[in-house]
């Protein structure tokens, strides 16, 4: 039974196959959370309620310090979930548990909260996926009164940690672009710690995912492989808010809450309306941040990406972008085309600039009529010519985005967000669509169902490329003009399942300026993301195991190109290597490779092939801790279901002293089969090892000096 309602503690007790959640009904009908971790023996195990008191008489009570979902209500010490204004204007909410109800299979608990006083009701919603220890929350607010309600701020869930257990660190990503999904690491500390996208999408600067695991009473937090970890993601592309806060209550309590961000956020609930906030997804693991990451990749593959292509493998990308910019003529394309298809490529992808008069980022952007310049003959000579190779078709696209010299925006200026009395400005020359409005979302879904009908379009690369200025919305009622932060991601999602459903064999890639929306929302609505536009296979490396702690590798695309930021002179091993994290592109100027290069890049892409489905299906772990990017050796092992073969690609960024690079040792194998090895291993290594010894004594990868790499692959026997 994943959800009990426990009569005798009125408690309710969410457990997965290693996790429970514990929250407890008080007698005057709130909820209070008692407990998140472990999986008890008992059911007396789990904890009761505690004492509900305040520390100083003029203090918040514990109930509402130890809230379930807490409610700006009473004395409000803590981080709100929930801010609503009445139309008298009580700005007080006195939430008191109604009922609840339980899914068939026990796996959806949906309890429903009513305002005392006013035609408020809260559904609190939680699912469970026990086989990847994930609970995930959301919440649904329904105005049953006969006046408009507005709300303020509204979480999708906020949840205790437990408290009396010692100090807690944060792990989270942080970055600019083009230096994406940096792991940072702060302790928790009394007072709050905020992480948030307030520019209408996810954004560089932050991600909305968090860890938060106990520090040893020596003060050690967890490894990749040991320690508790609390961790979360929230499902959402807008602007977005985690809190982290330590509370000076009796306990000290960490609270953590995560949602759409209350930044410039207000909603005109009328009487009958509903509003529903994005889920957000939650986890618990006594193994470290590499179970978390790993419970989380499952999620993902199992649960959270569209199913069309979920369970499929990624084919091998070429793009153009990093050889040709916005020069897509049609003869060099087909060109590139016809290297990119002997190398092994699988699918072509035209990026920025087949279109109107876009021959840099100063025009264009809004008129997606092929260029008869570029294009004499429309898109569809080079489209045979790619399918004629073997490849299938992919086209990019910002719809979103308007630049001021284009048609559109000389016909539509209102349909950008935009003040009266206030000039717009632009970022990257253009301007942000204003997709609350209807008749702009019935524009963008008319060009692109057409530009998907008329031609053998495979895979769309959906671009975001700037932050938002002047988010007005002067043609709507005033107490509705805040609502665009909401309704812009709702739109998108919108516009993404309409096209799907019309065109559900073409795959989608959610990008922004690189990876400005990597979060699990797009991942519900898009088939991967682009990581970066960072491609210095160097710099790569903590930027895609950032992205790892987060966000399955299979969704990441990594693209081998010509970007050598770092001066590595690498070797195209290593480029191709740097590339294997995850689904591999090529984006290099095929034209200035050499015979030579050309031949090894098509083996090394036959190489992918053959490991692809360890890759991008199997599990991940992370063989050098996470870090910021400045350790010599970087390792990660992939591992295929039911442990039967592997690989781990280890990388060099310099040795020193004639060292011998540090030895890895293997995770999660079968110890007791022998395995056989193949790839870079120094010499003196043994190609034979039970699973045990490869765990136990590990393994010695070749490496040889500055940048070097090595692949190394093993198969049970
Ligand atoms: C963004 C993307 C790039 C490329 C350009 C095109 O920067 O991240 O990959 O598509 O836009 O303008």
């Amino acid at each position: 039974m994943p959800i009990q309602f426990l009569e005798k503690g009125q408690s309710f007790l969410l457990t997965t196959r290693n996790t429970a959640y514990a929250f407890h009904l008080t007698p005057d009908a709130r909820l209070v959370h008692t407990y998140y971790g472990a999986k008890l023996k008992f059911l007396e195990d789990y904890p009761l309620l505690p004492e509900n008191r305040s520390l100083a008489s003029f203090n918040a009570e514990t109930f509402d310090m130890l809230a379930e979902f807490p409610a700006t209500s009473r004395v409000m010490e803590t981080e709100s979930a929930l801010q609503v204004r009445f139309s008298d204007g009580t700005r007080d909410l006195r939430l008191v548990y109604d009922s609840h109800t339980l899914s068939e299979n026990e796996d959806e608990l949906n309890i429903l909260l009513r305002d005392e006083h006013y035609g408020l009701g809260v559904n609190l919603r939680y699912r469970l996926y026990p086989d990847c220890d994930i609970l995930t929350r959301q919440v649904t607010l329904t105005n049953s009164g006969a006046e408009a309600i507005t709300v303020e701020k509204i979480m999708s869930g906020s949840f205790p940690l437990p408290y009396e257990r010692g100090e807690f660190r944060l792990t989270h990503l942080a970055g600019t672009w083009a230096t994406e999904t940096q792991v940072q690491r702060t302790t928790v500390t009394p007072g709050q710690k905020v992480l948030e996208g307030r520019l209408n999408y996810t954004g560089h600067a932050h991600n909305p995912f968090f860890a938060l695991d106990l520090l040893s009473q020596e003060g050690y937090g967890a490894t990749e492989s040991s320690g508790e970890v609390w961790f979360g993601a929230l499902q959402w592309s807008g602007n977005w808010k985690t809190v982290v806060e330590q509370a000076h209550t009796p306990f000290r309590v960490t609270r953590v809450s995560a949602g759409i961000n209350d930044y410039d956020f207000s909603w005109q609930l009328e009487p009958g309306g509903t509003f529903e906030t994005p889920w957000l997804t939650l986890g618990y693991s006594r193994e470290g941040f590499g179970t978390a990451s790993r419970n989380l990749h499952r999620y993902q593959l199992n649960y959270v990406l569209p199913r069309r292509f979920a369970a499929e493998l990624r084919p091998v990308l070429y793009n153009s972008w990093e050889a040709v910019g916005f020069n897509v003529r049609e003869e060099v394309q087909m060109q590139l085309a016809e290297k990119a298809a002997k190398m092994g490529a699988e699918l072509f992808v035209i990026d920025d600039g087949w279109f109107g008069e876009r021959h840099s980022d100063k025009a264009g952007l809004g008129d997606w009529e092929v260029n008869p310049q570029k294009f004499p003959n429309g898109l569809n000579p080079l489209i045979e010519k790619v399918n004629s190779l073997g490849m299938q078709f992919g086209i990019w696209v910002e719809p979103e985005m308007v630049n001021p010299d284009s048609d559109l925006y000389r016909a539509h200026p209102d349909w950008a967000y935009h003040f009266p009395n206030r000039s717009s400005t632009t970022k990257r020359n253009q301007l942000i669509l204003n997709l609350s409005r209807q008749d702009v979302q019935e524009h963008l879904f008319g060009w692109l169902d057409r530009l998907l009908s008329e031609h053998n379009i495979s895979y769309v690369k959906w671009d975001y490329n700037r932050t938002i200025s002047e988010p007005g919305w002067p043609e709507a009622p005033l107490e509705q003009q805040r609502e665009i932060w909401v309704r812009h991601v709702r739109a998108l999602y919108n516009l993404v399942d309409r096209l799907r459903a019309r065109h559900p064999d073409v795959m989608f890639e959610a990008c922004s300026g690189g990876g400005g929306r990597a979060d699990m929302g797009m991942l519900a609505h898009f088939d991967h993301t682009w990581t970066s536009d960072n491609t210095d296979p160097l710099d790569r490396l903590p930027i895609q195991q950032g992205y790892s702690l987060a966000y399955a590798p299979k969704t990441m695309f990594c693209w081998v190109t010509d970007m050598d930021l770092n001066k590595g002179n690498y070797s195209l091993r290593y480029r191709f290597h740097s590339s294997f994290m995850g689904s591999l592109g090529v984006g290099g100027n095929l034209n200035h490779w050499s015979e030579a290069e050309l031949a090894e890049a098509a083996q090394l892409v036959t190489e992918y092939k053959r490991i692809r489905p360890i890759i991008q299906q199997g599990e991940q772990f992370r063989l050098t801790p996470l870090e910021k990017g400045d350790r010599e050796l970087m390792a990660v092992q992939y591992l295929a279901a039911g442990q039967s073969e592997g690989v781990v690609l280890a990388f060099n960024r310099r040795q020193h002293f004639w060292r011998n690079p540090q030895r890895l040792l293997l995770q999660n194998l079968d110890p007791e089969a022998l395995y056989t090895l193949s790839g870079d291993l120094l010499p003196s290594e043994p190609v034979r090892l039970s699973g045990q010894a490869l765990m136990e004594r590990g393994i010695l990868p070749q490496l040889d000096g500055l940048l070097s790499s090595a692949l190394i692959y093993f198969k049970k026997e």
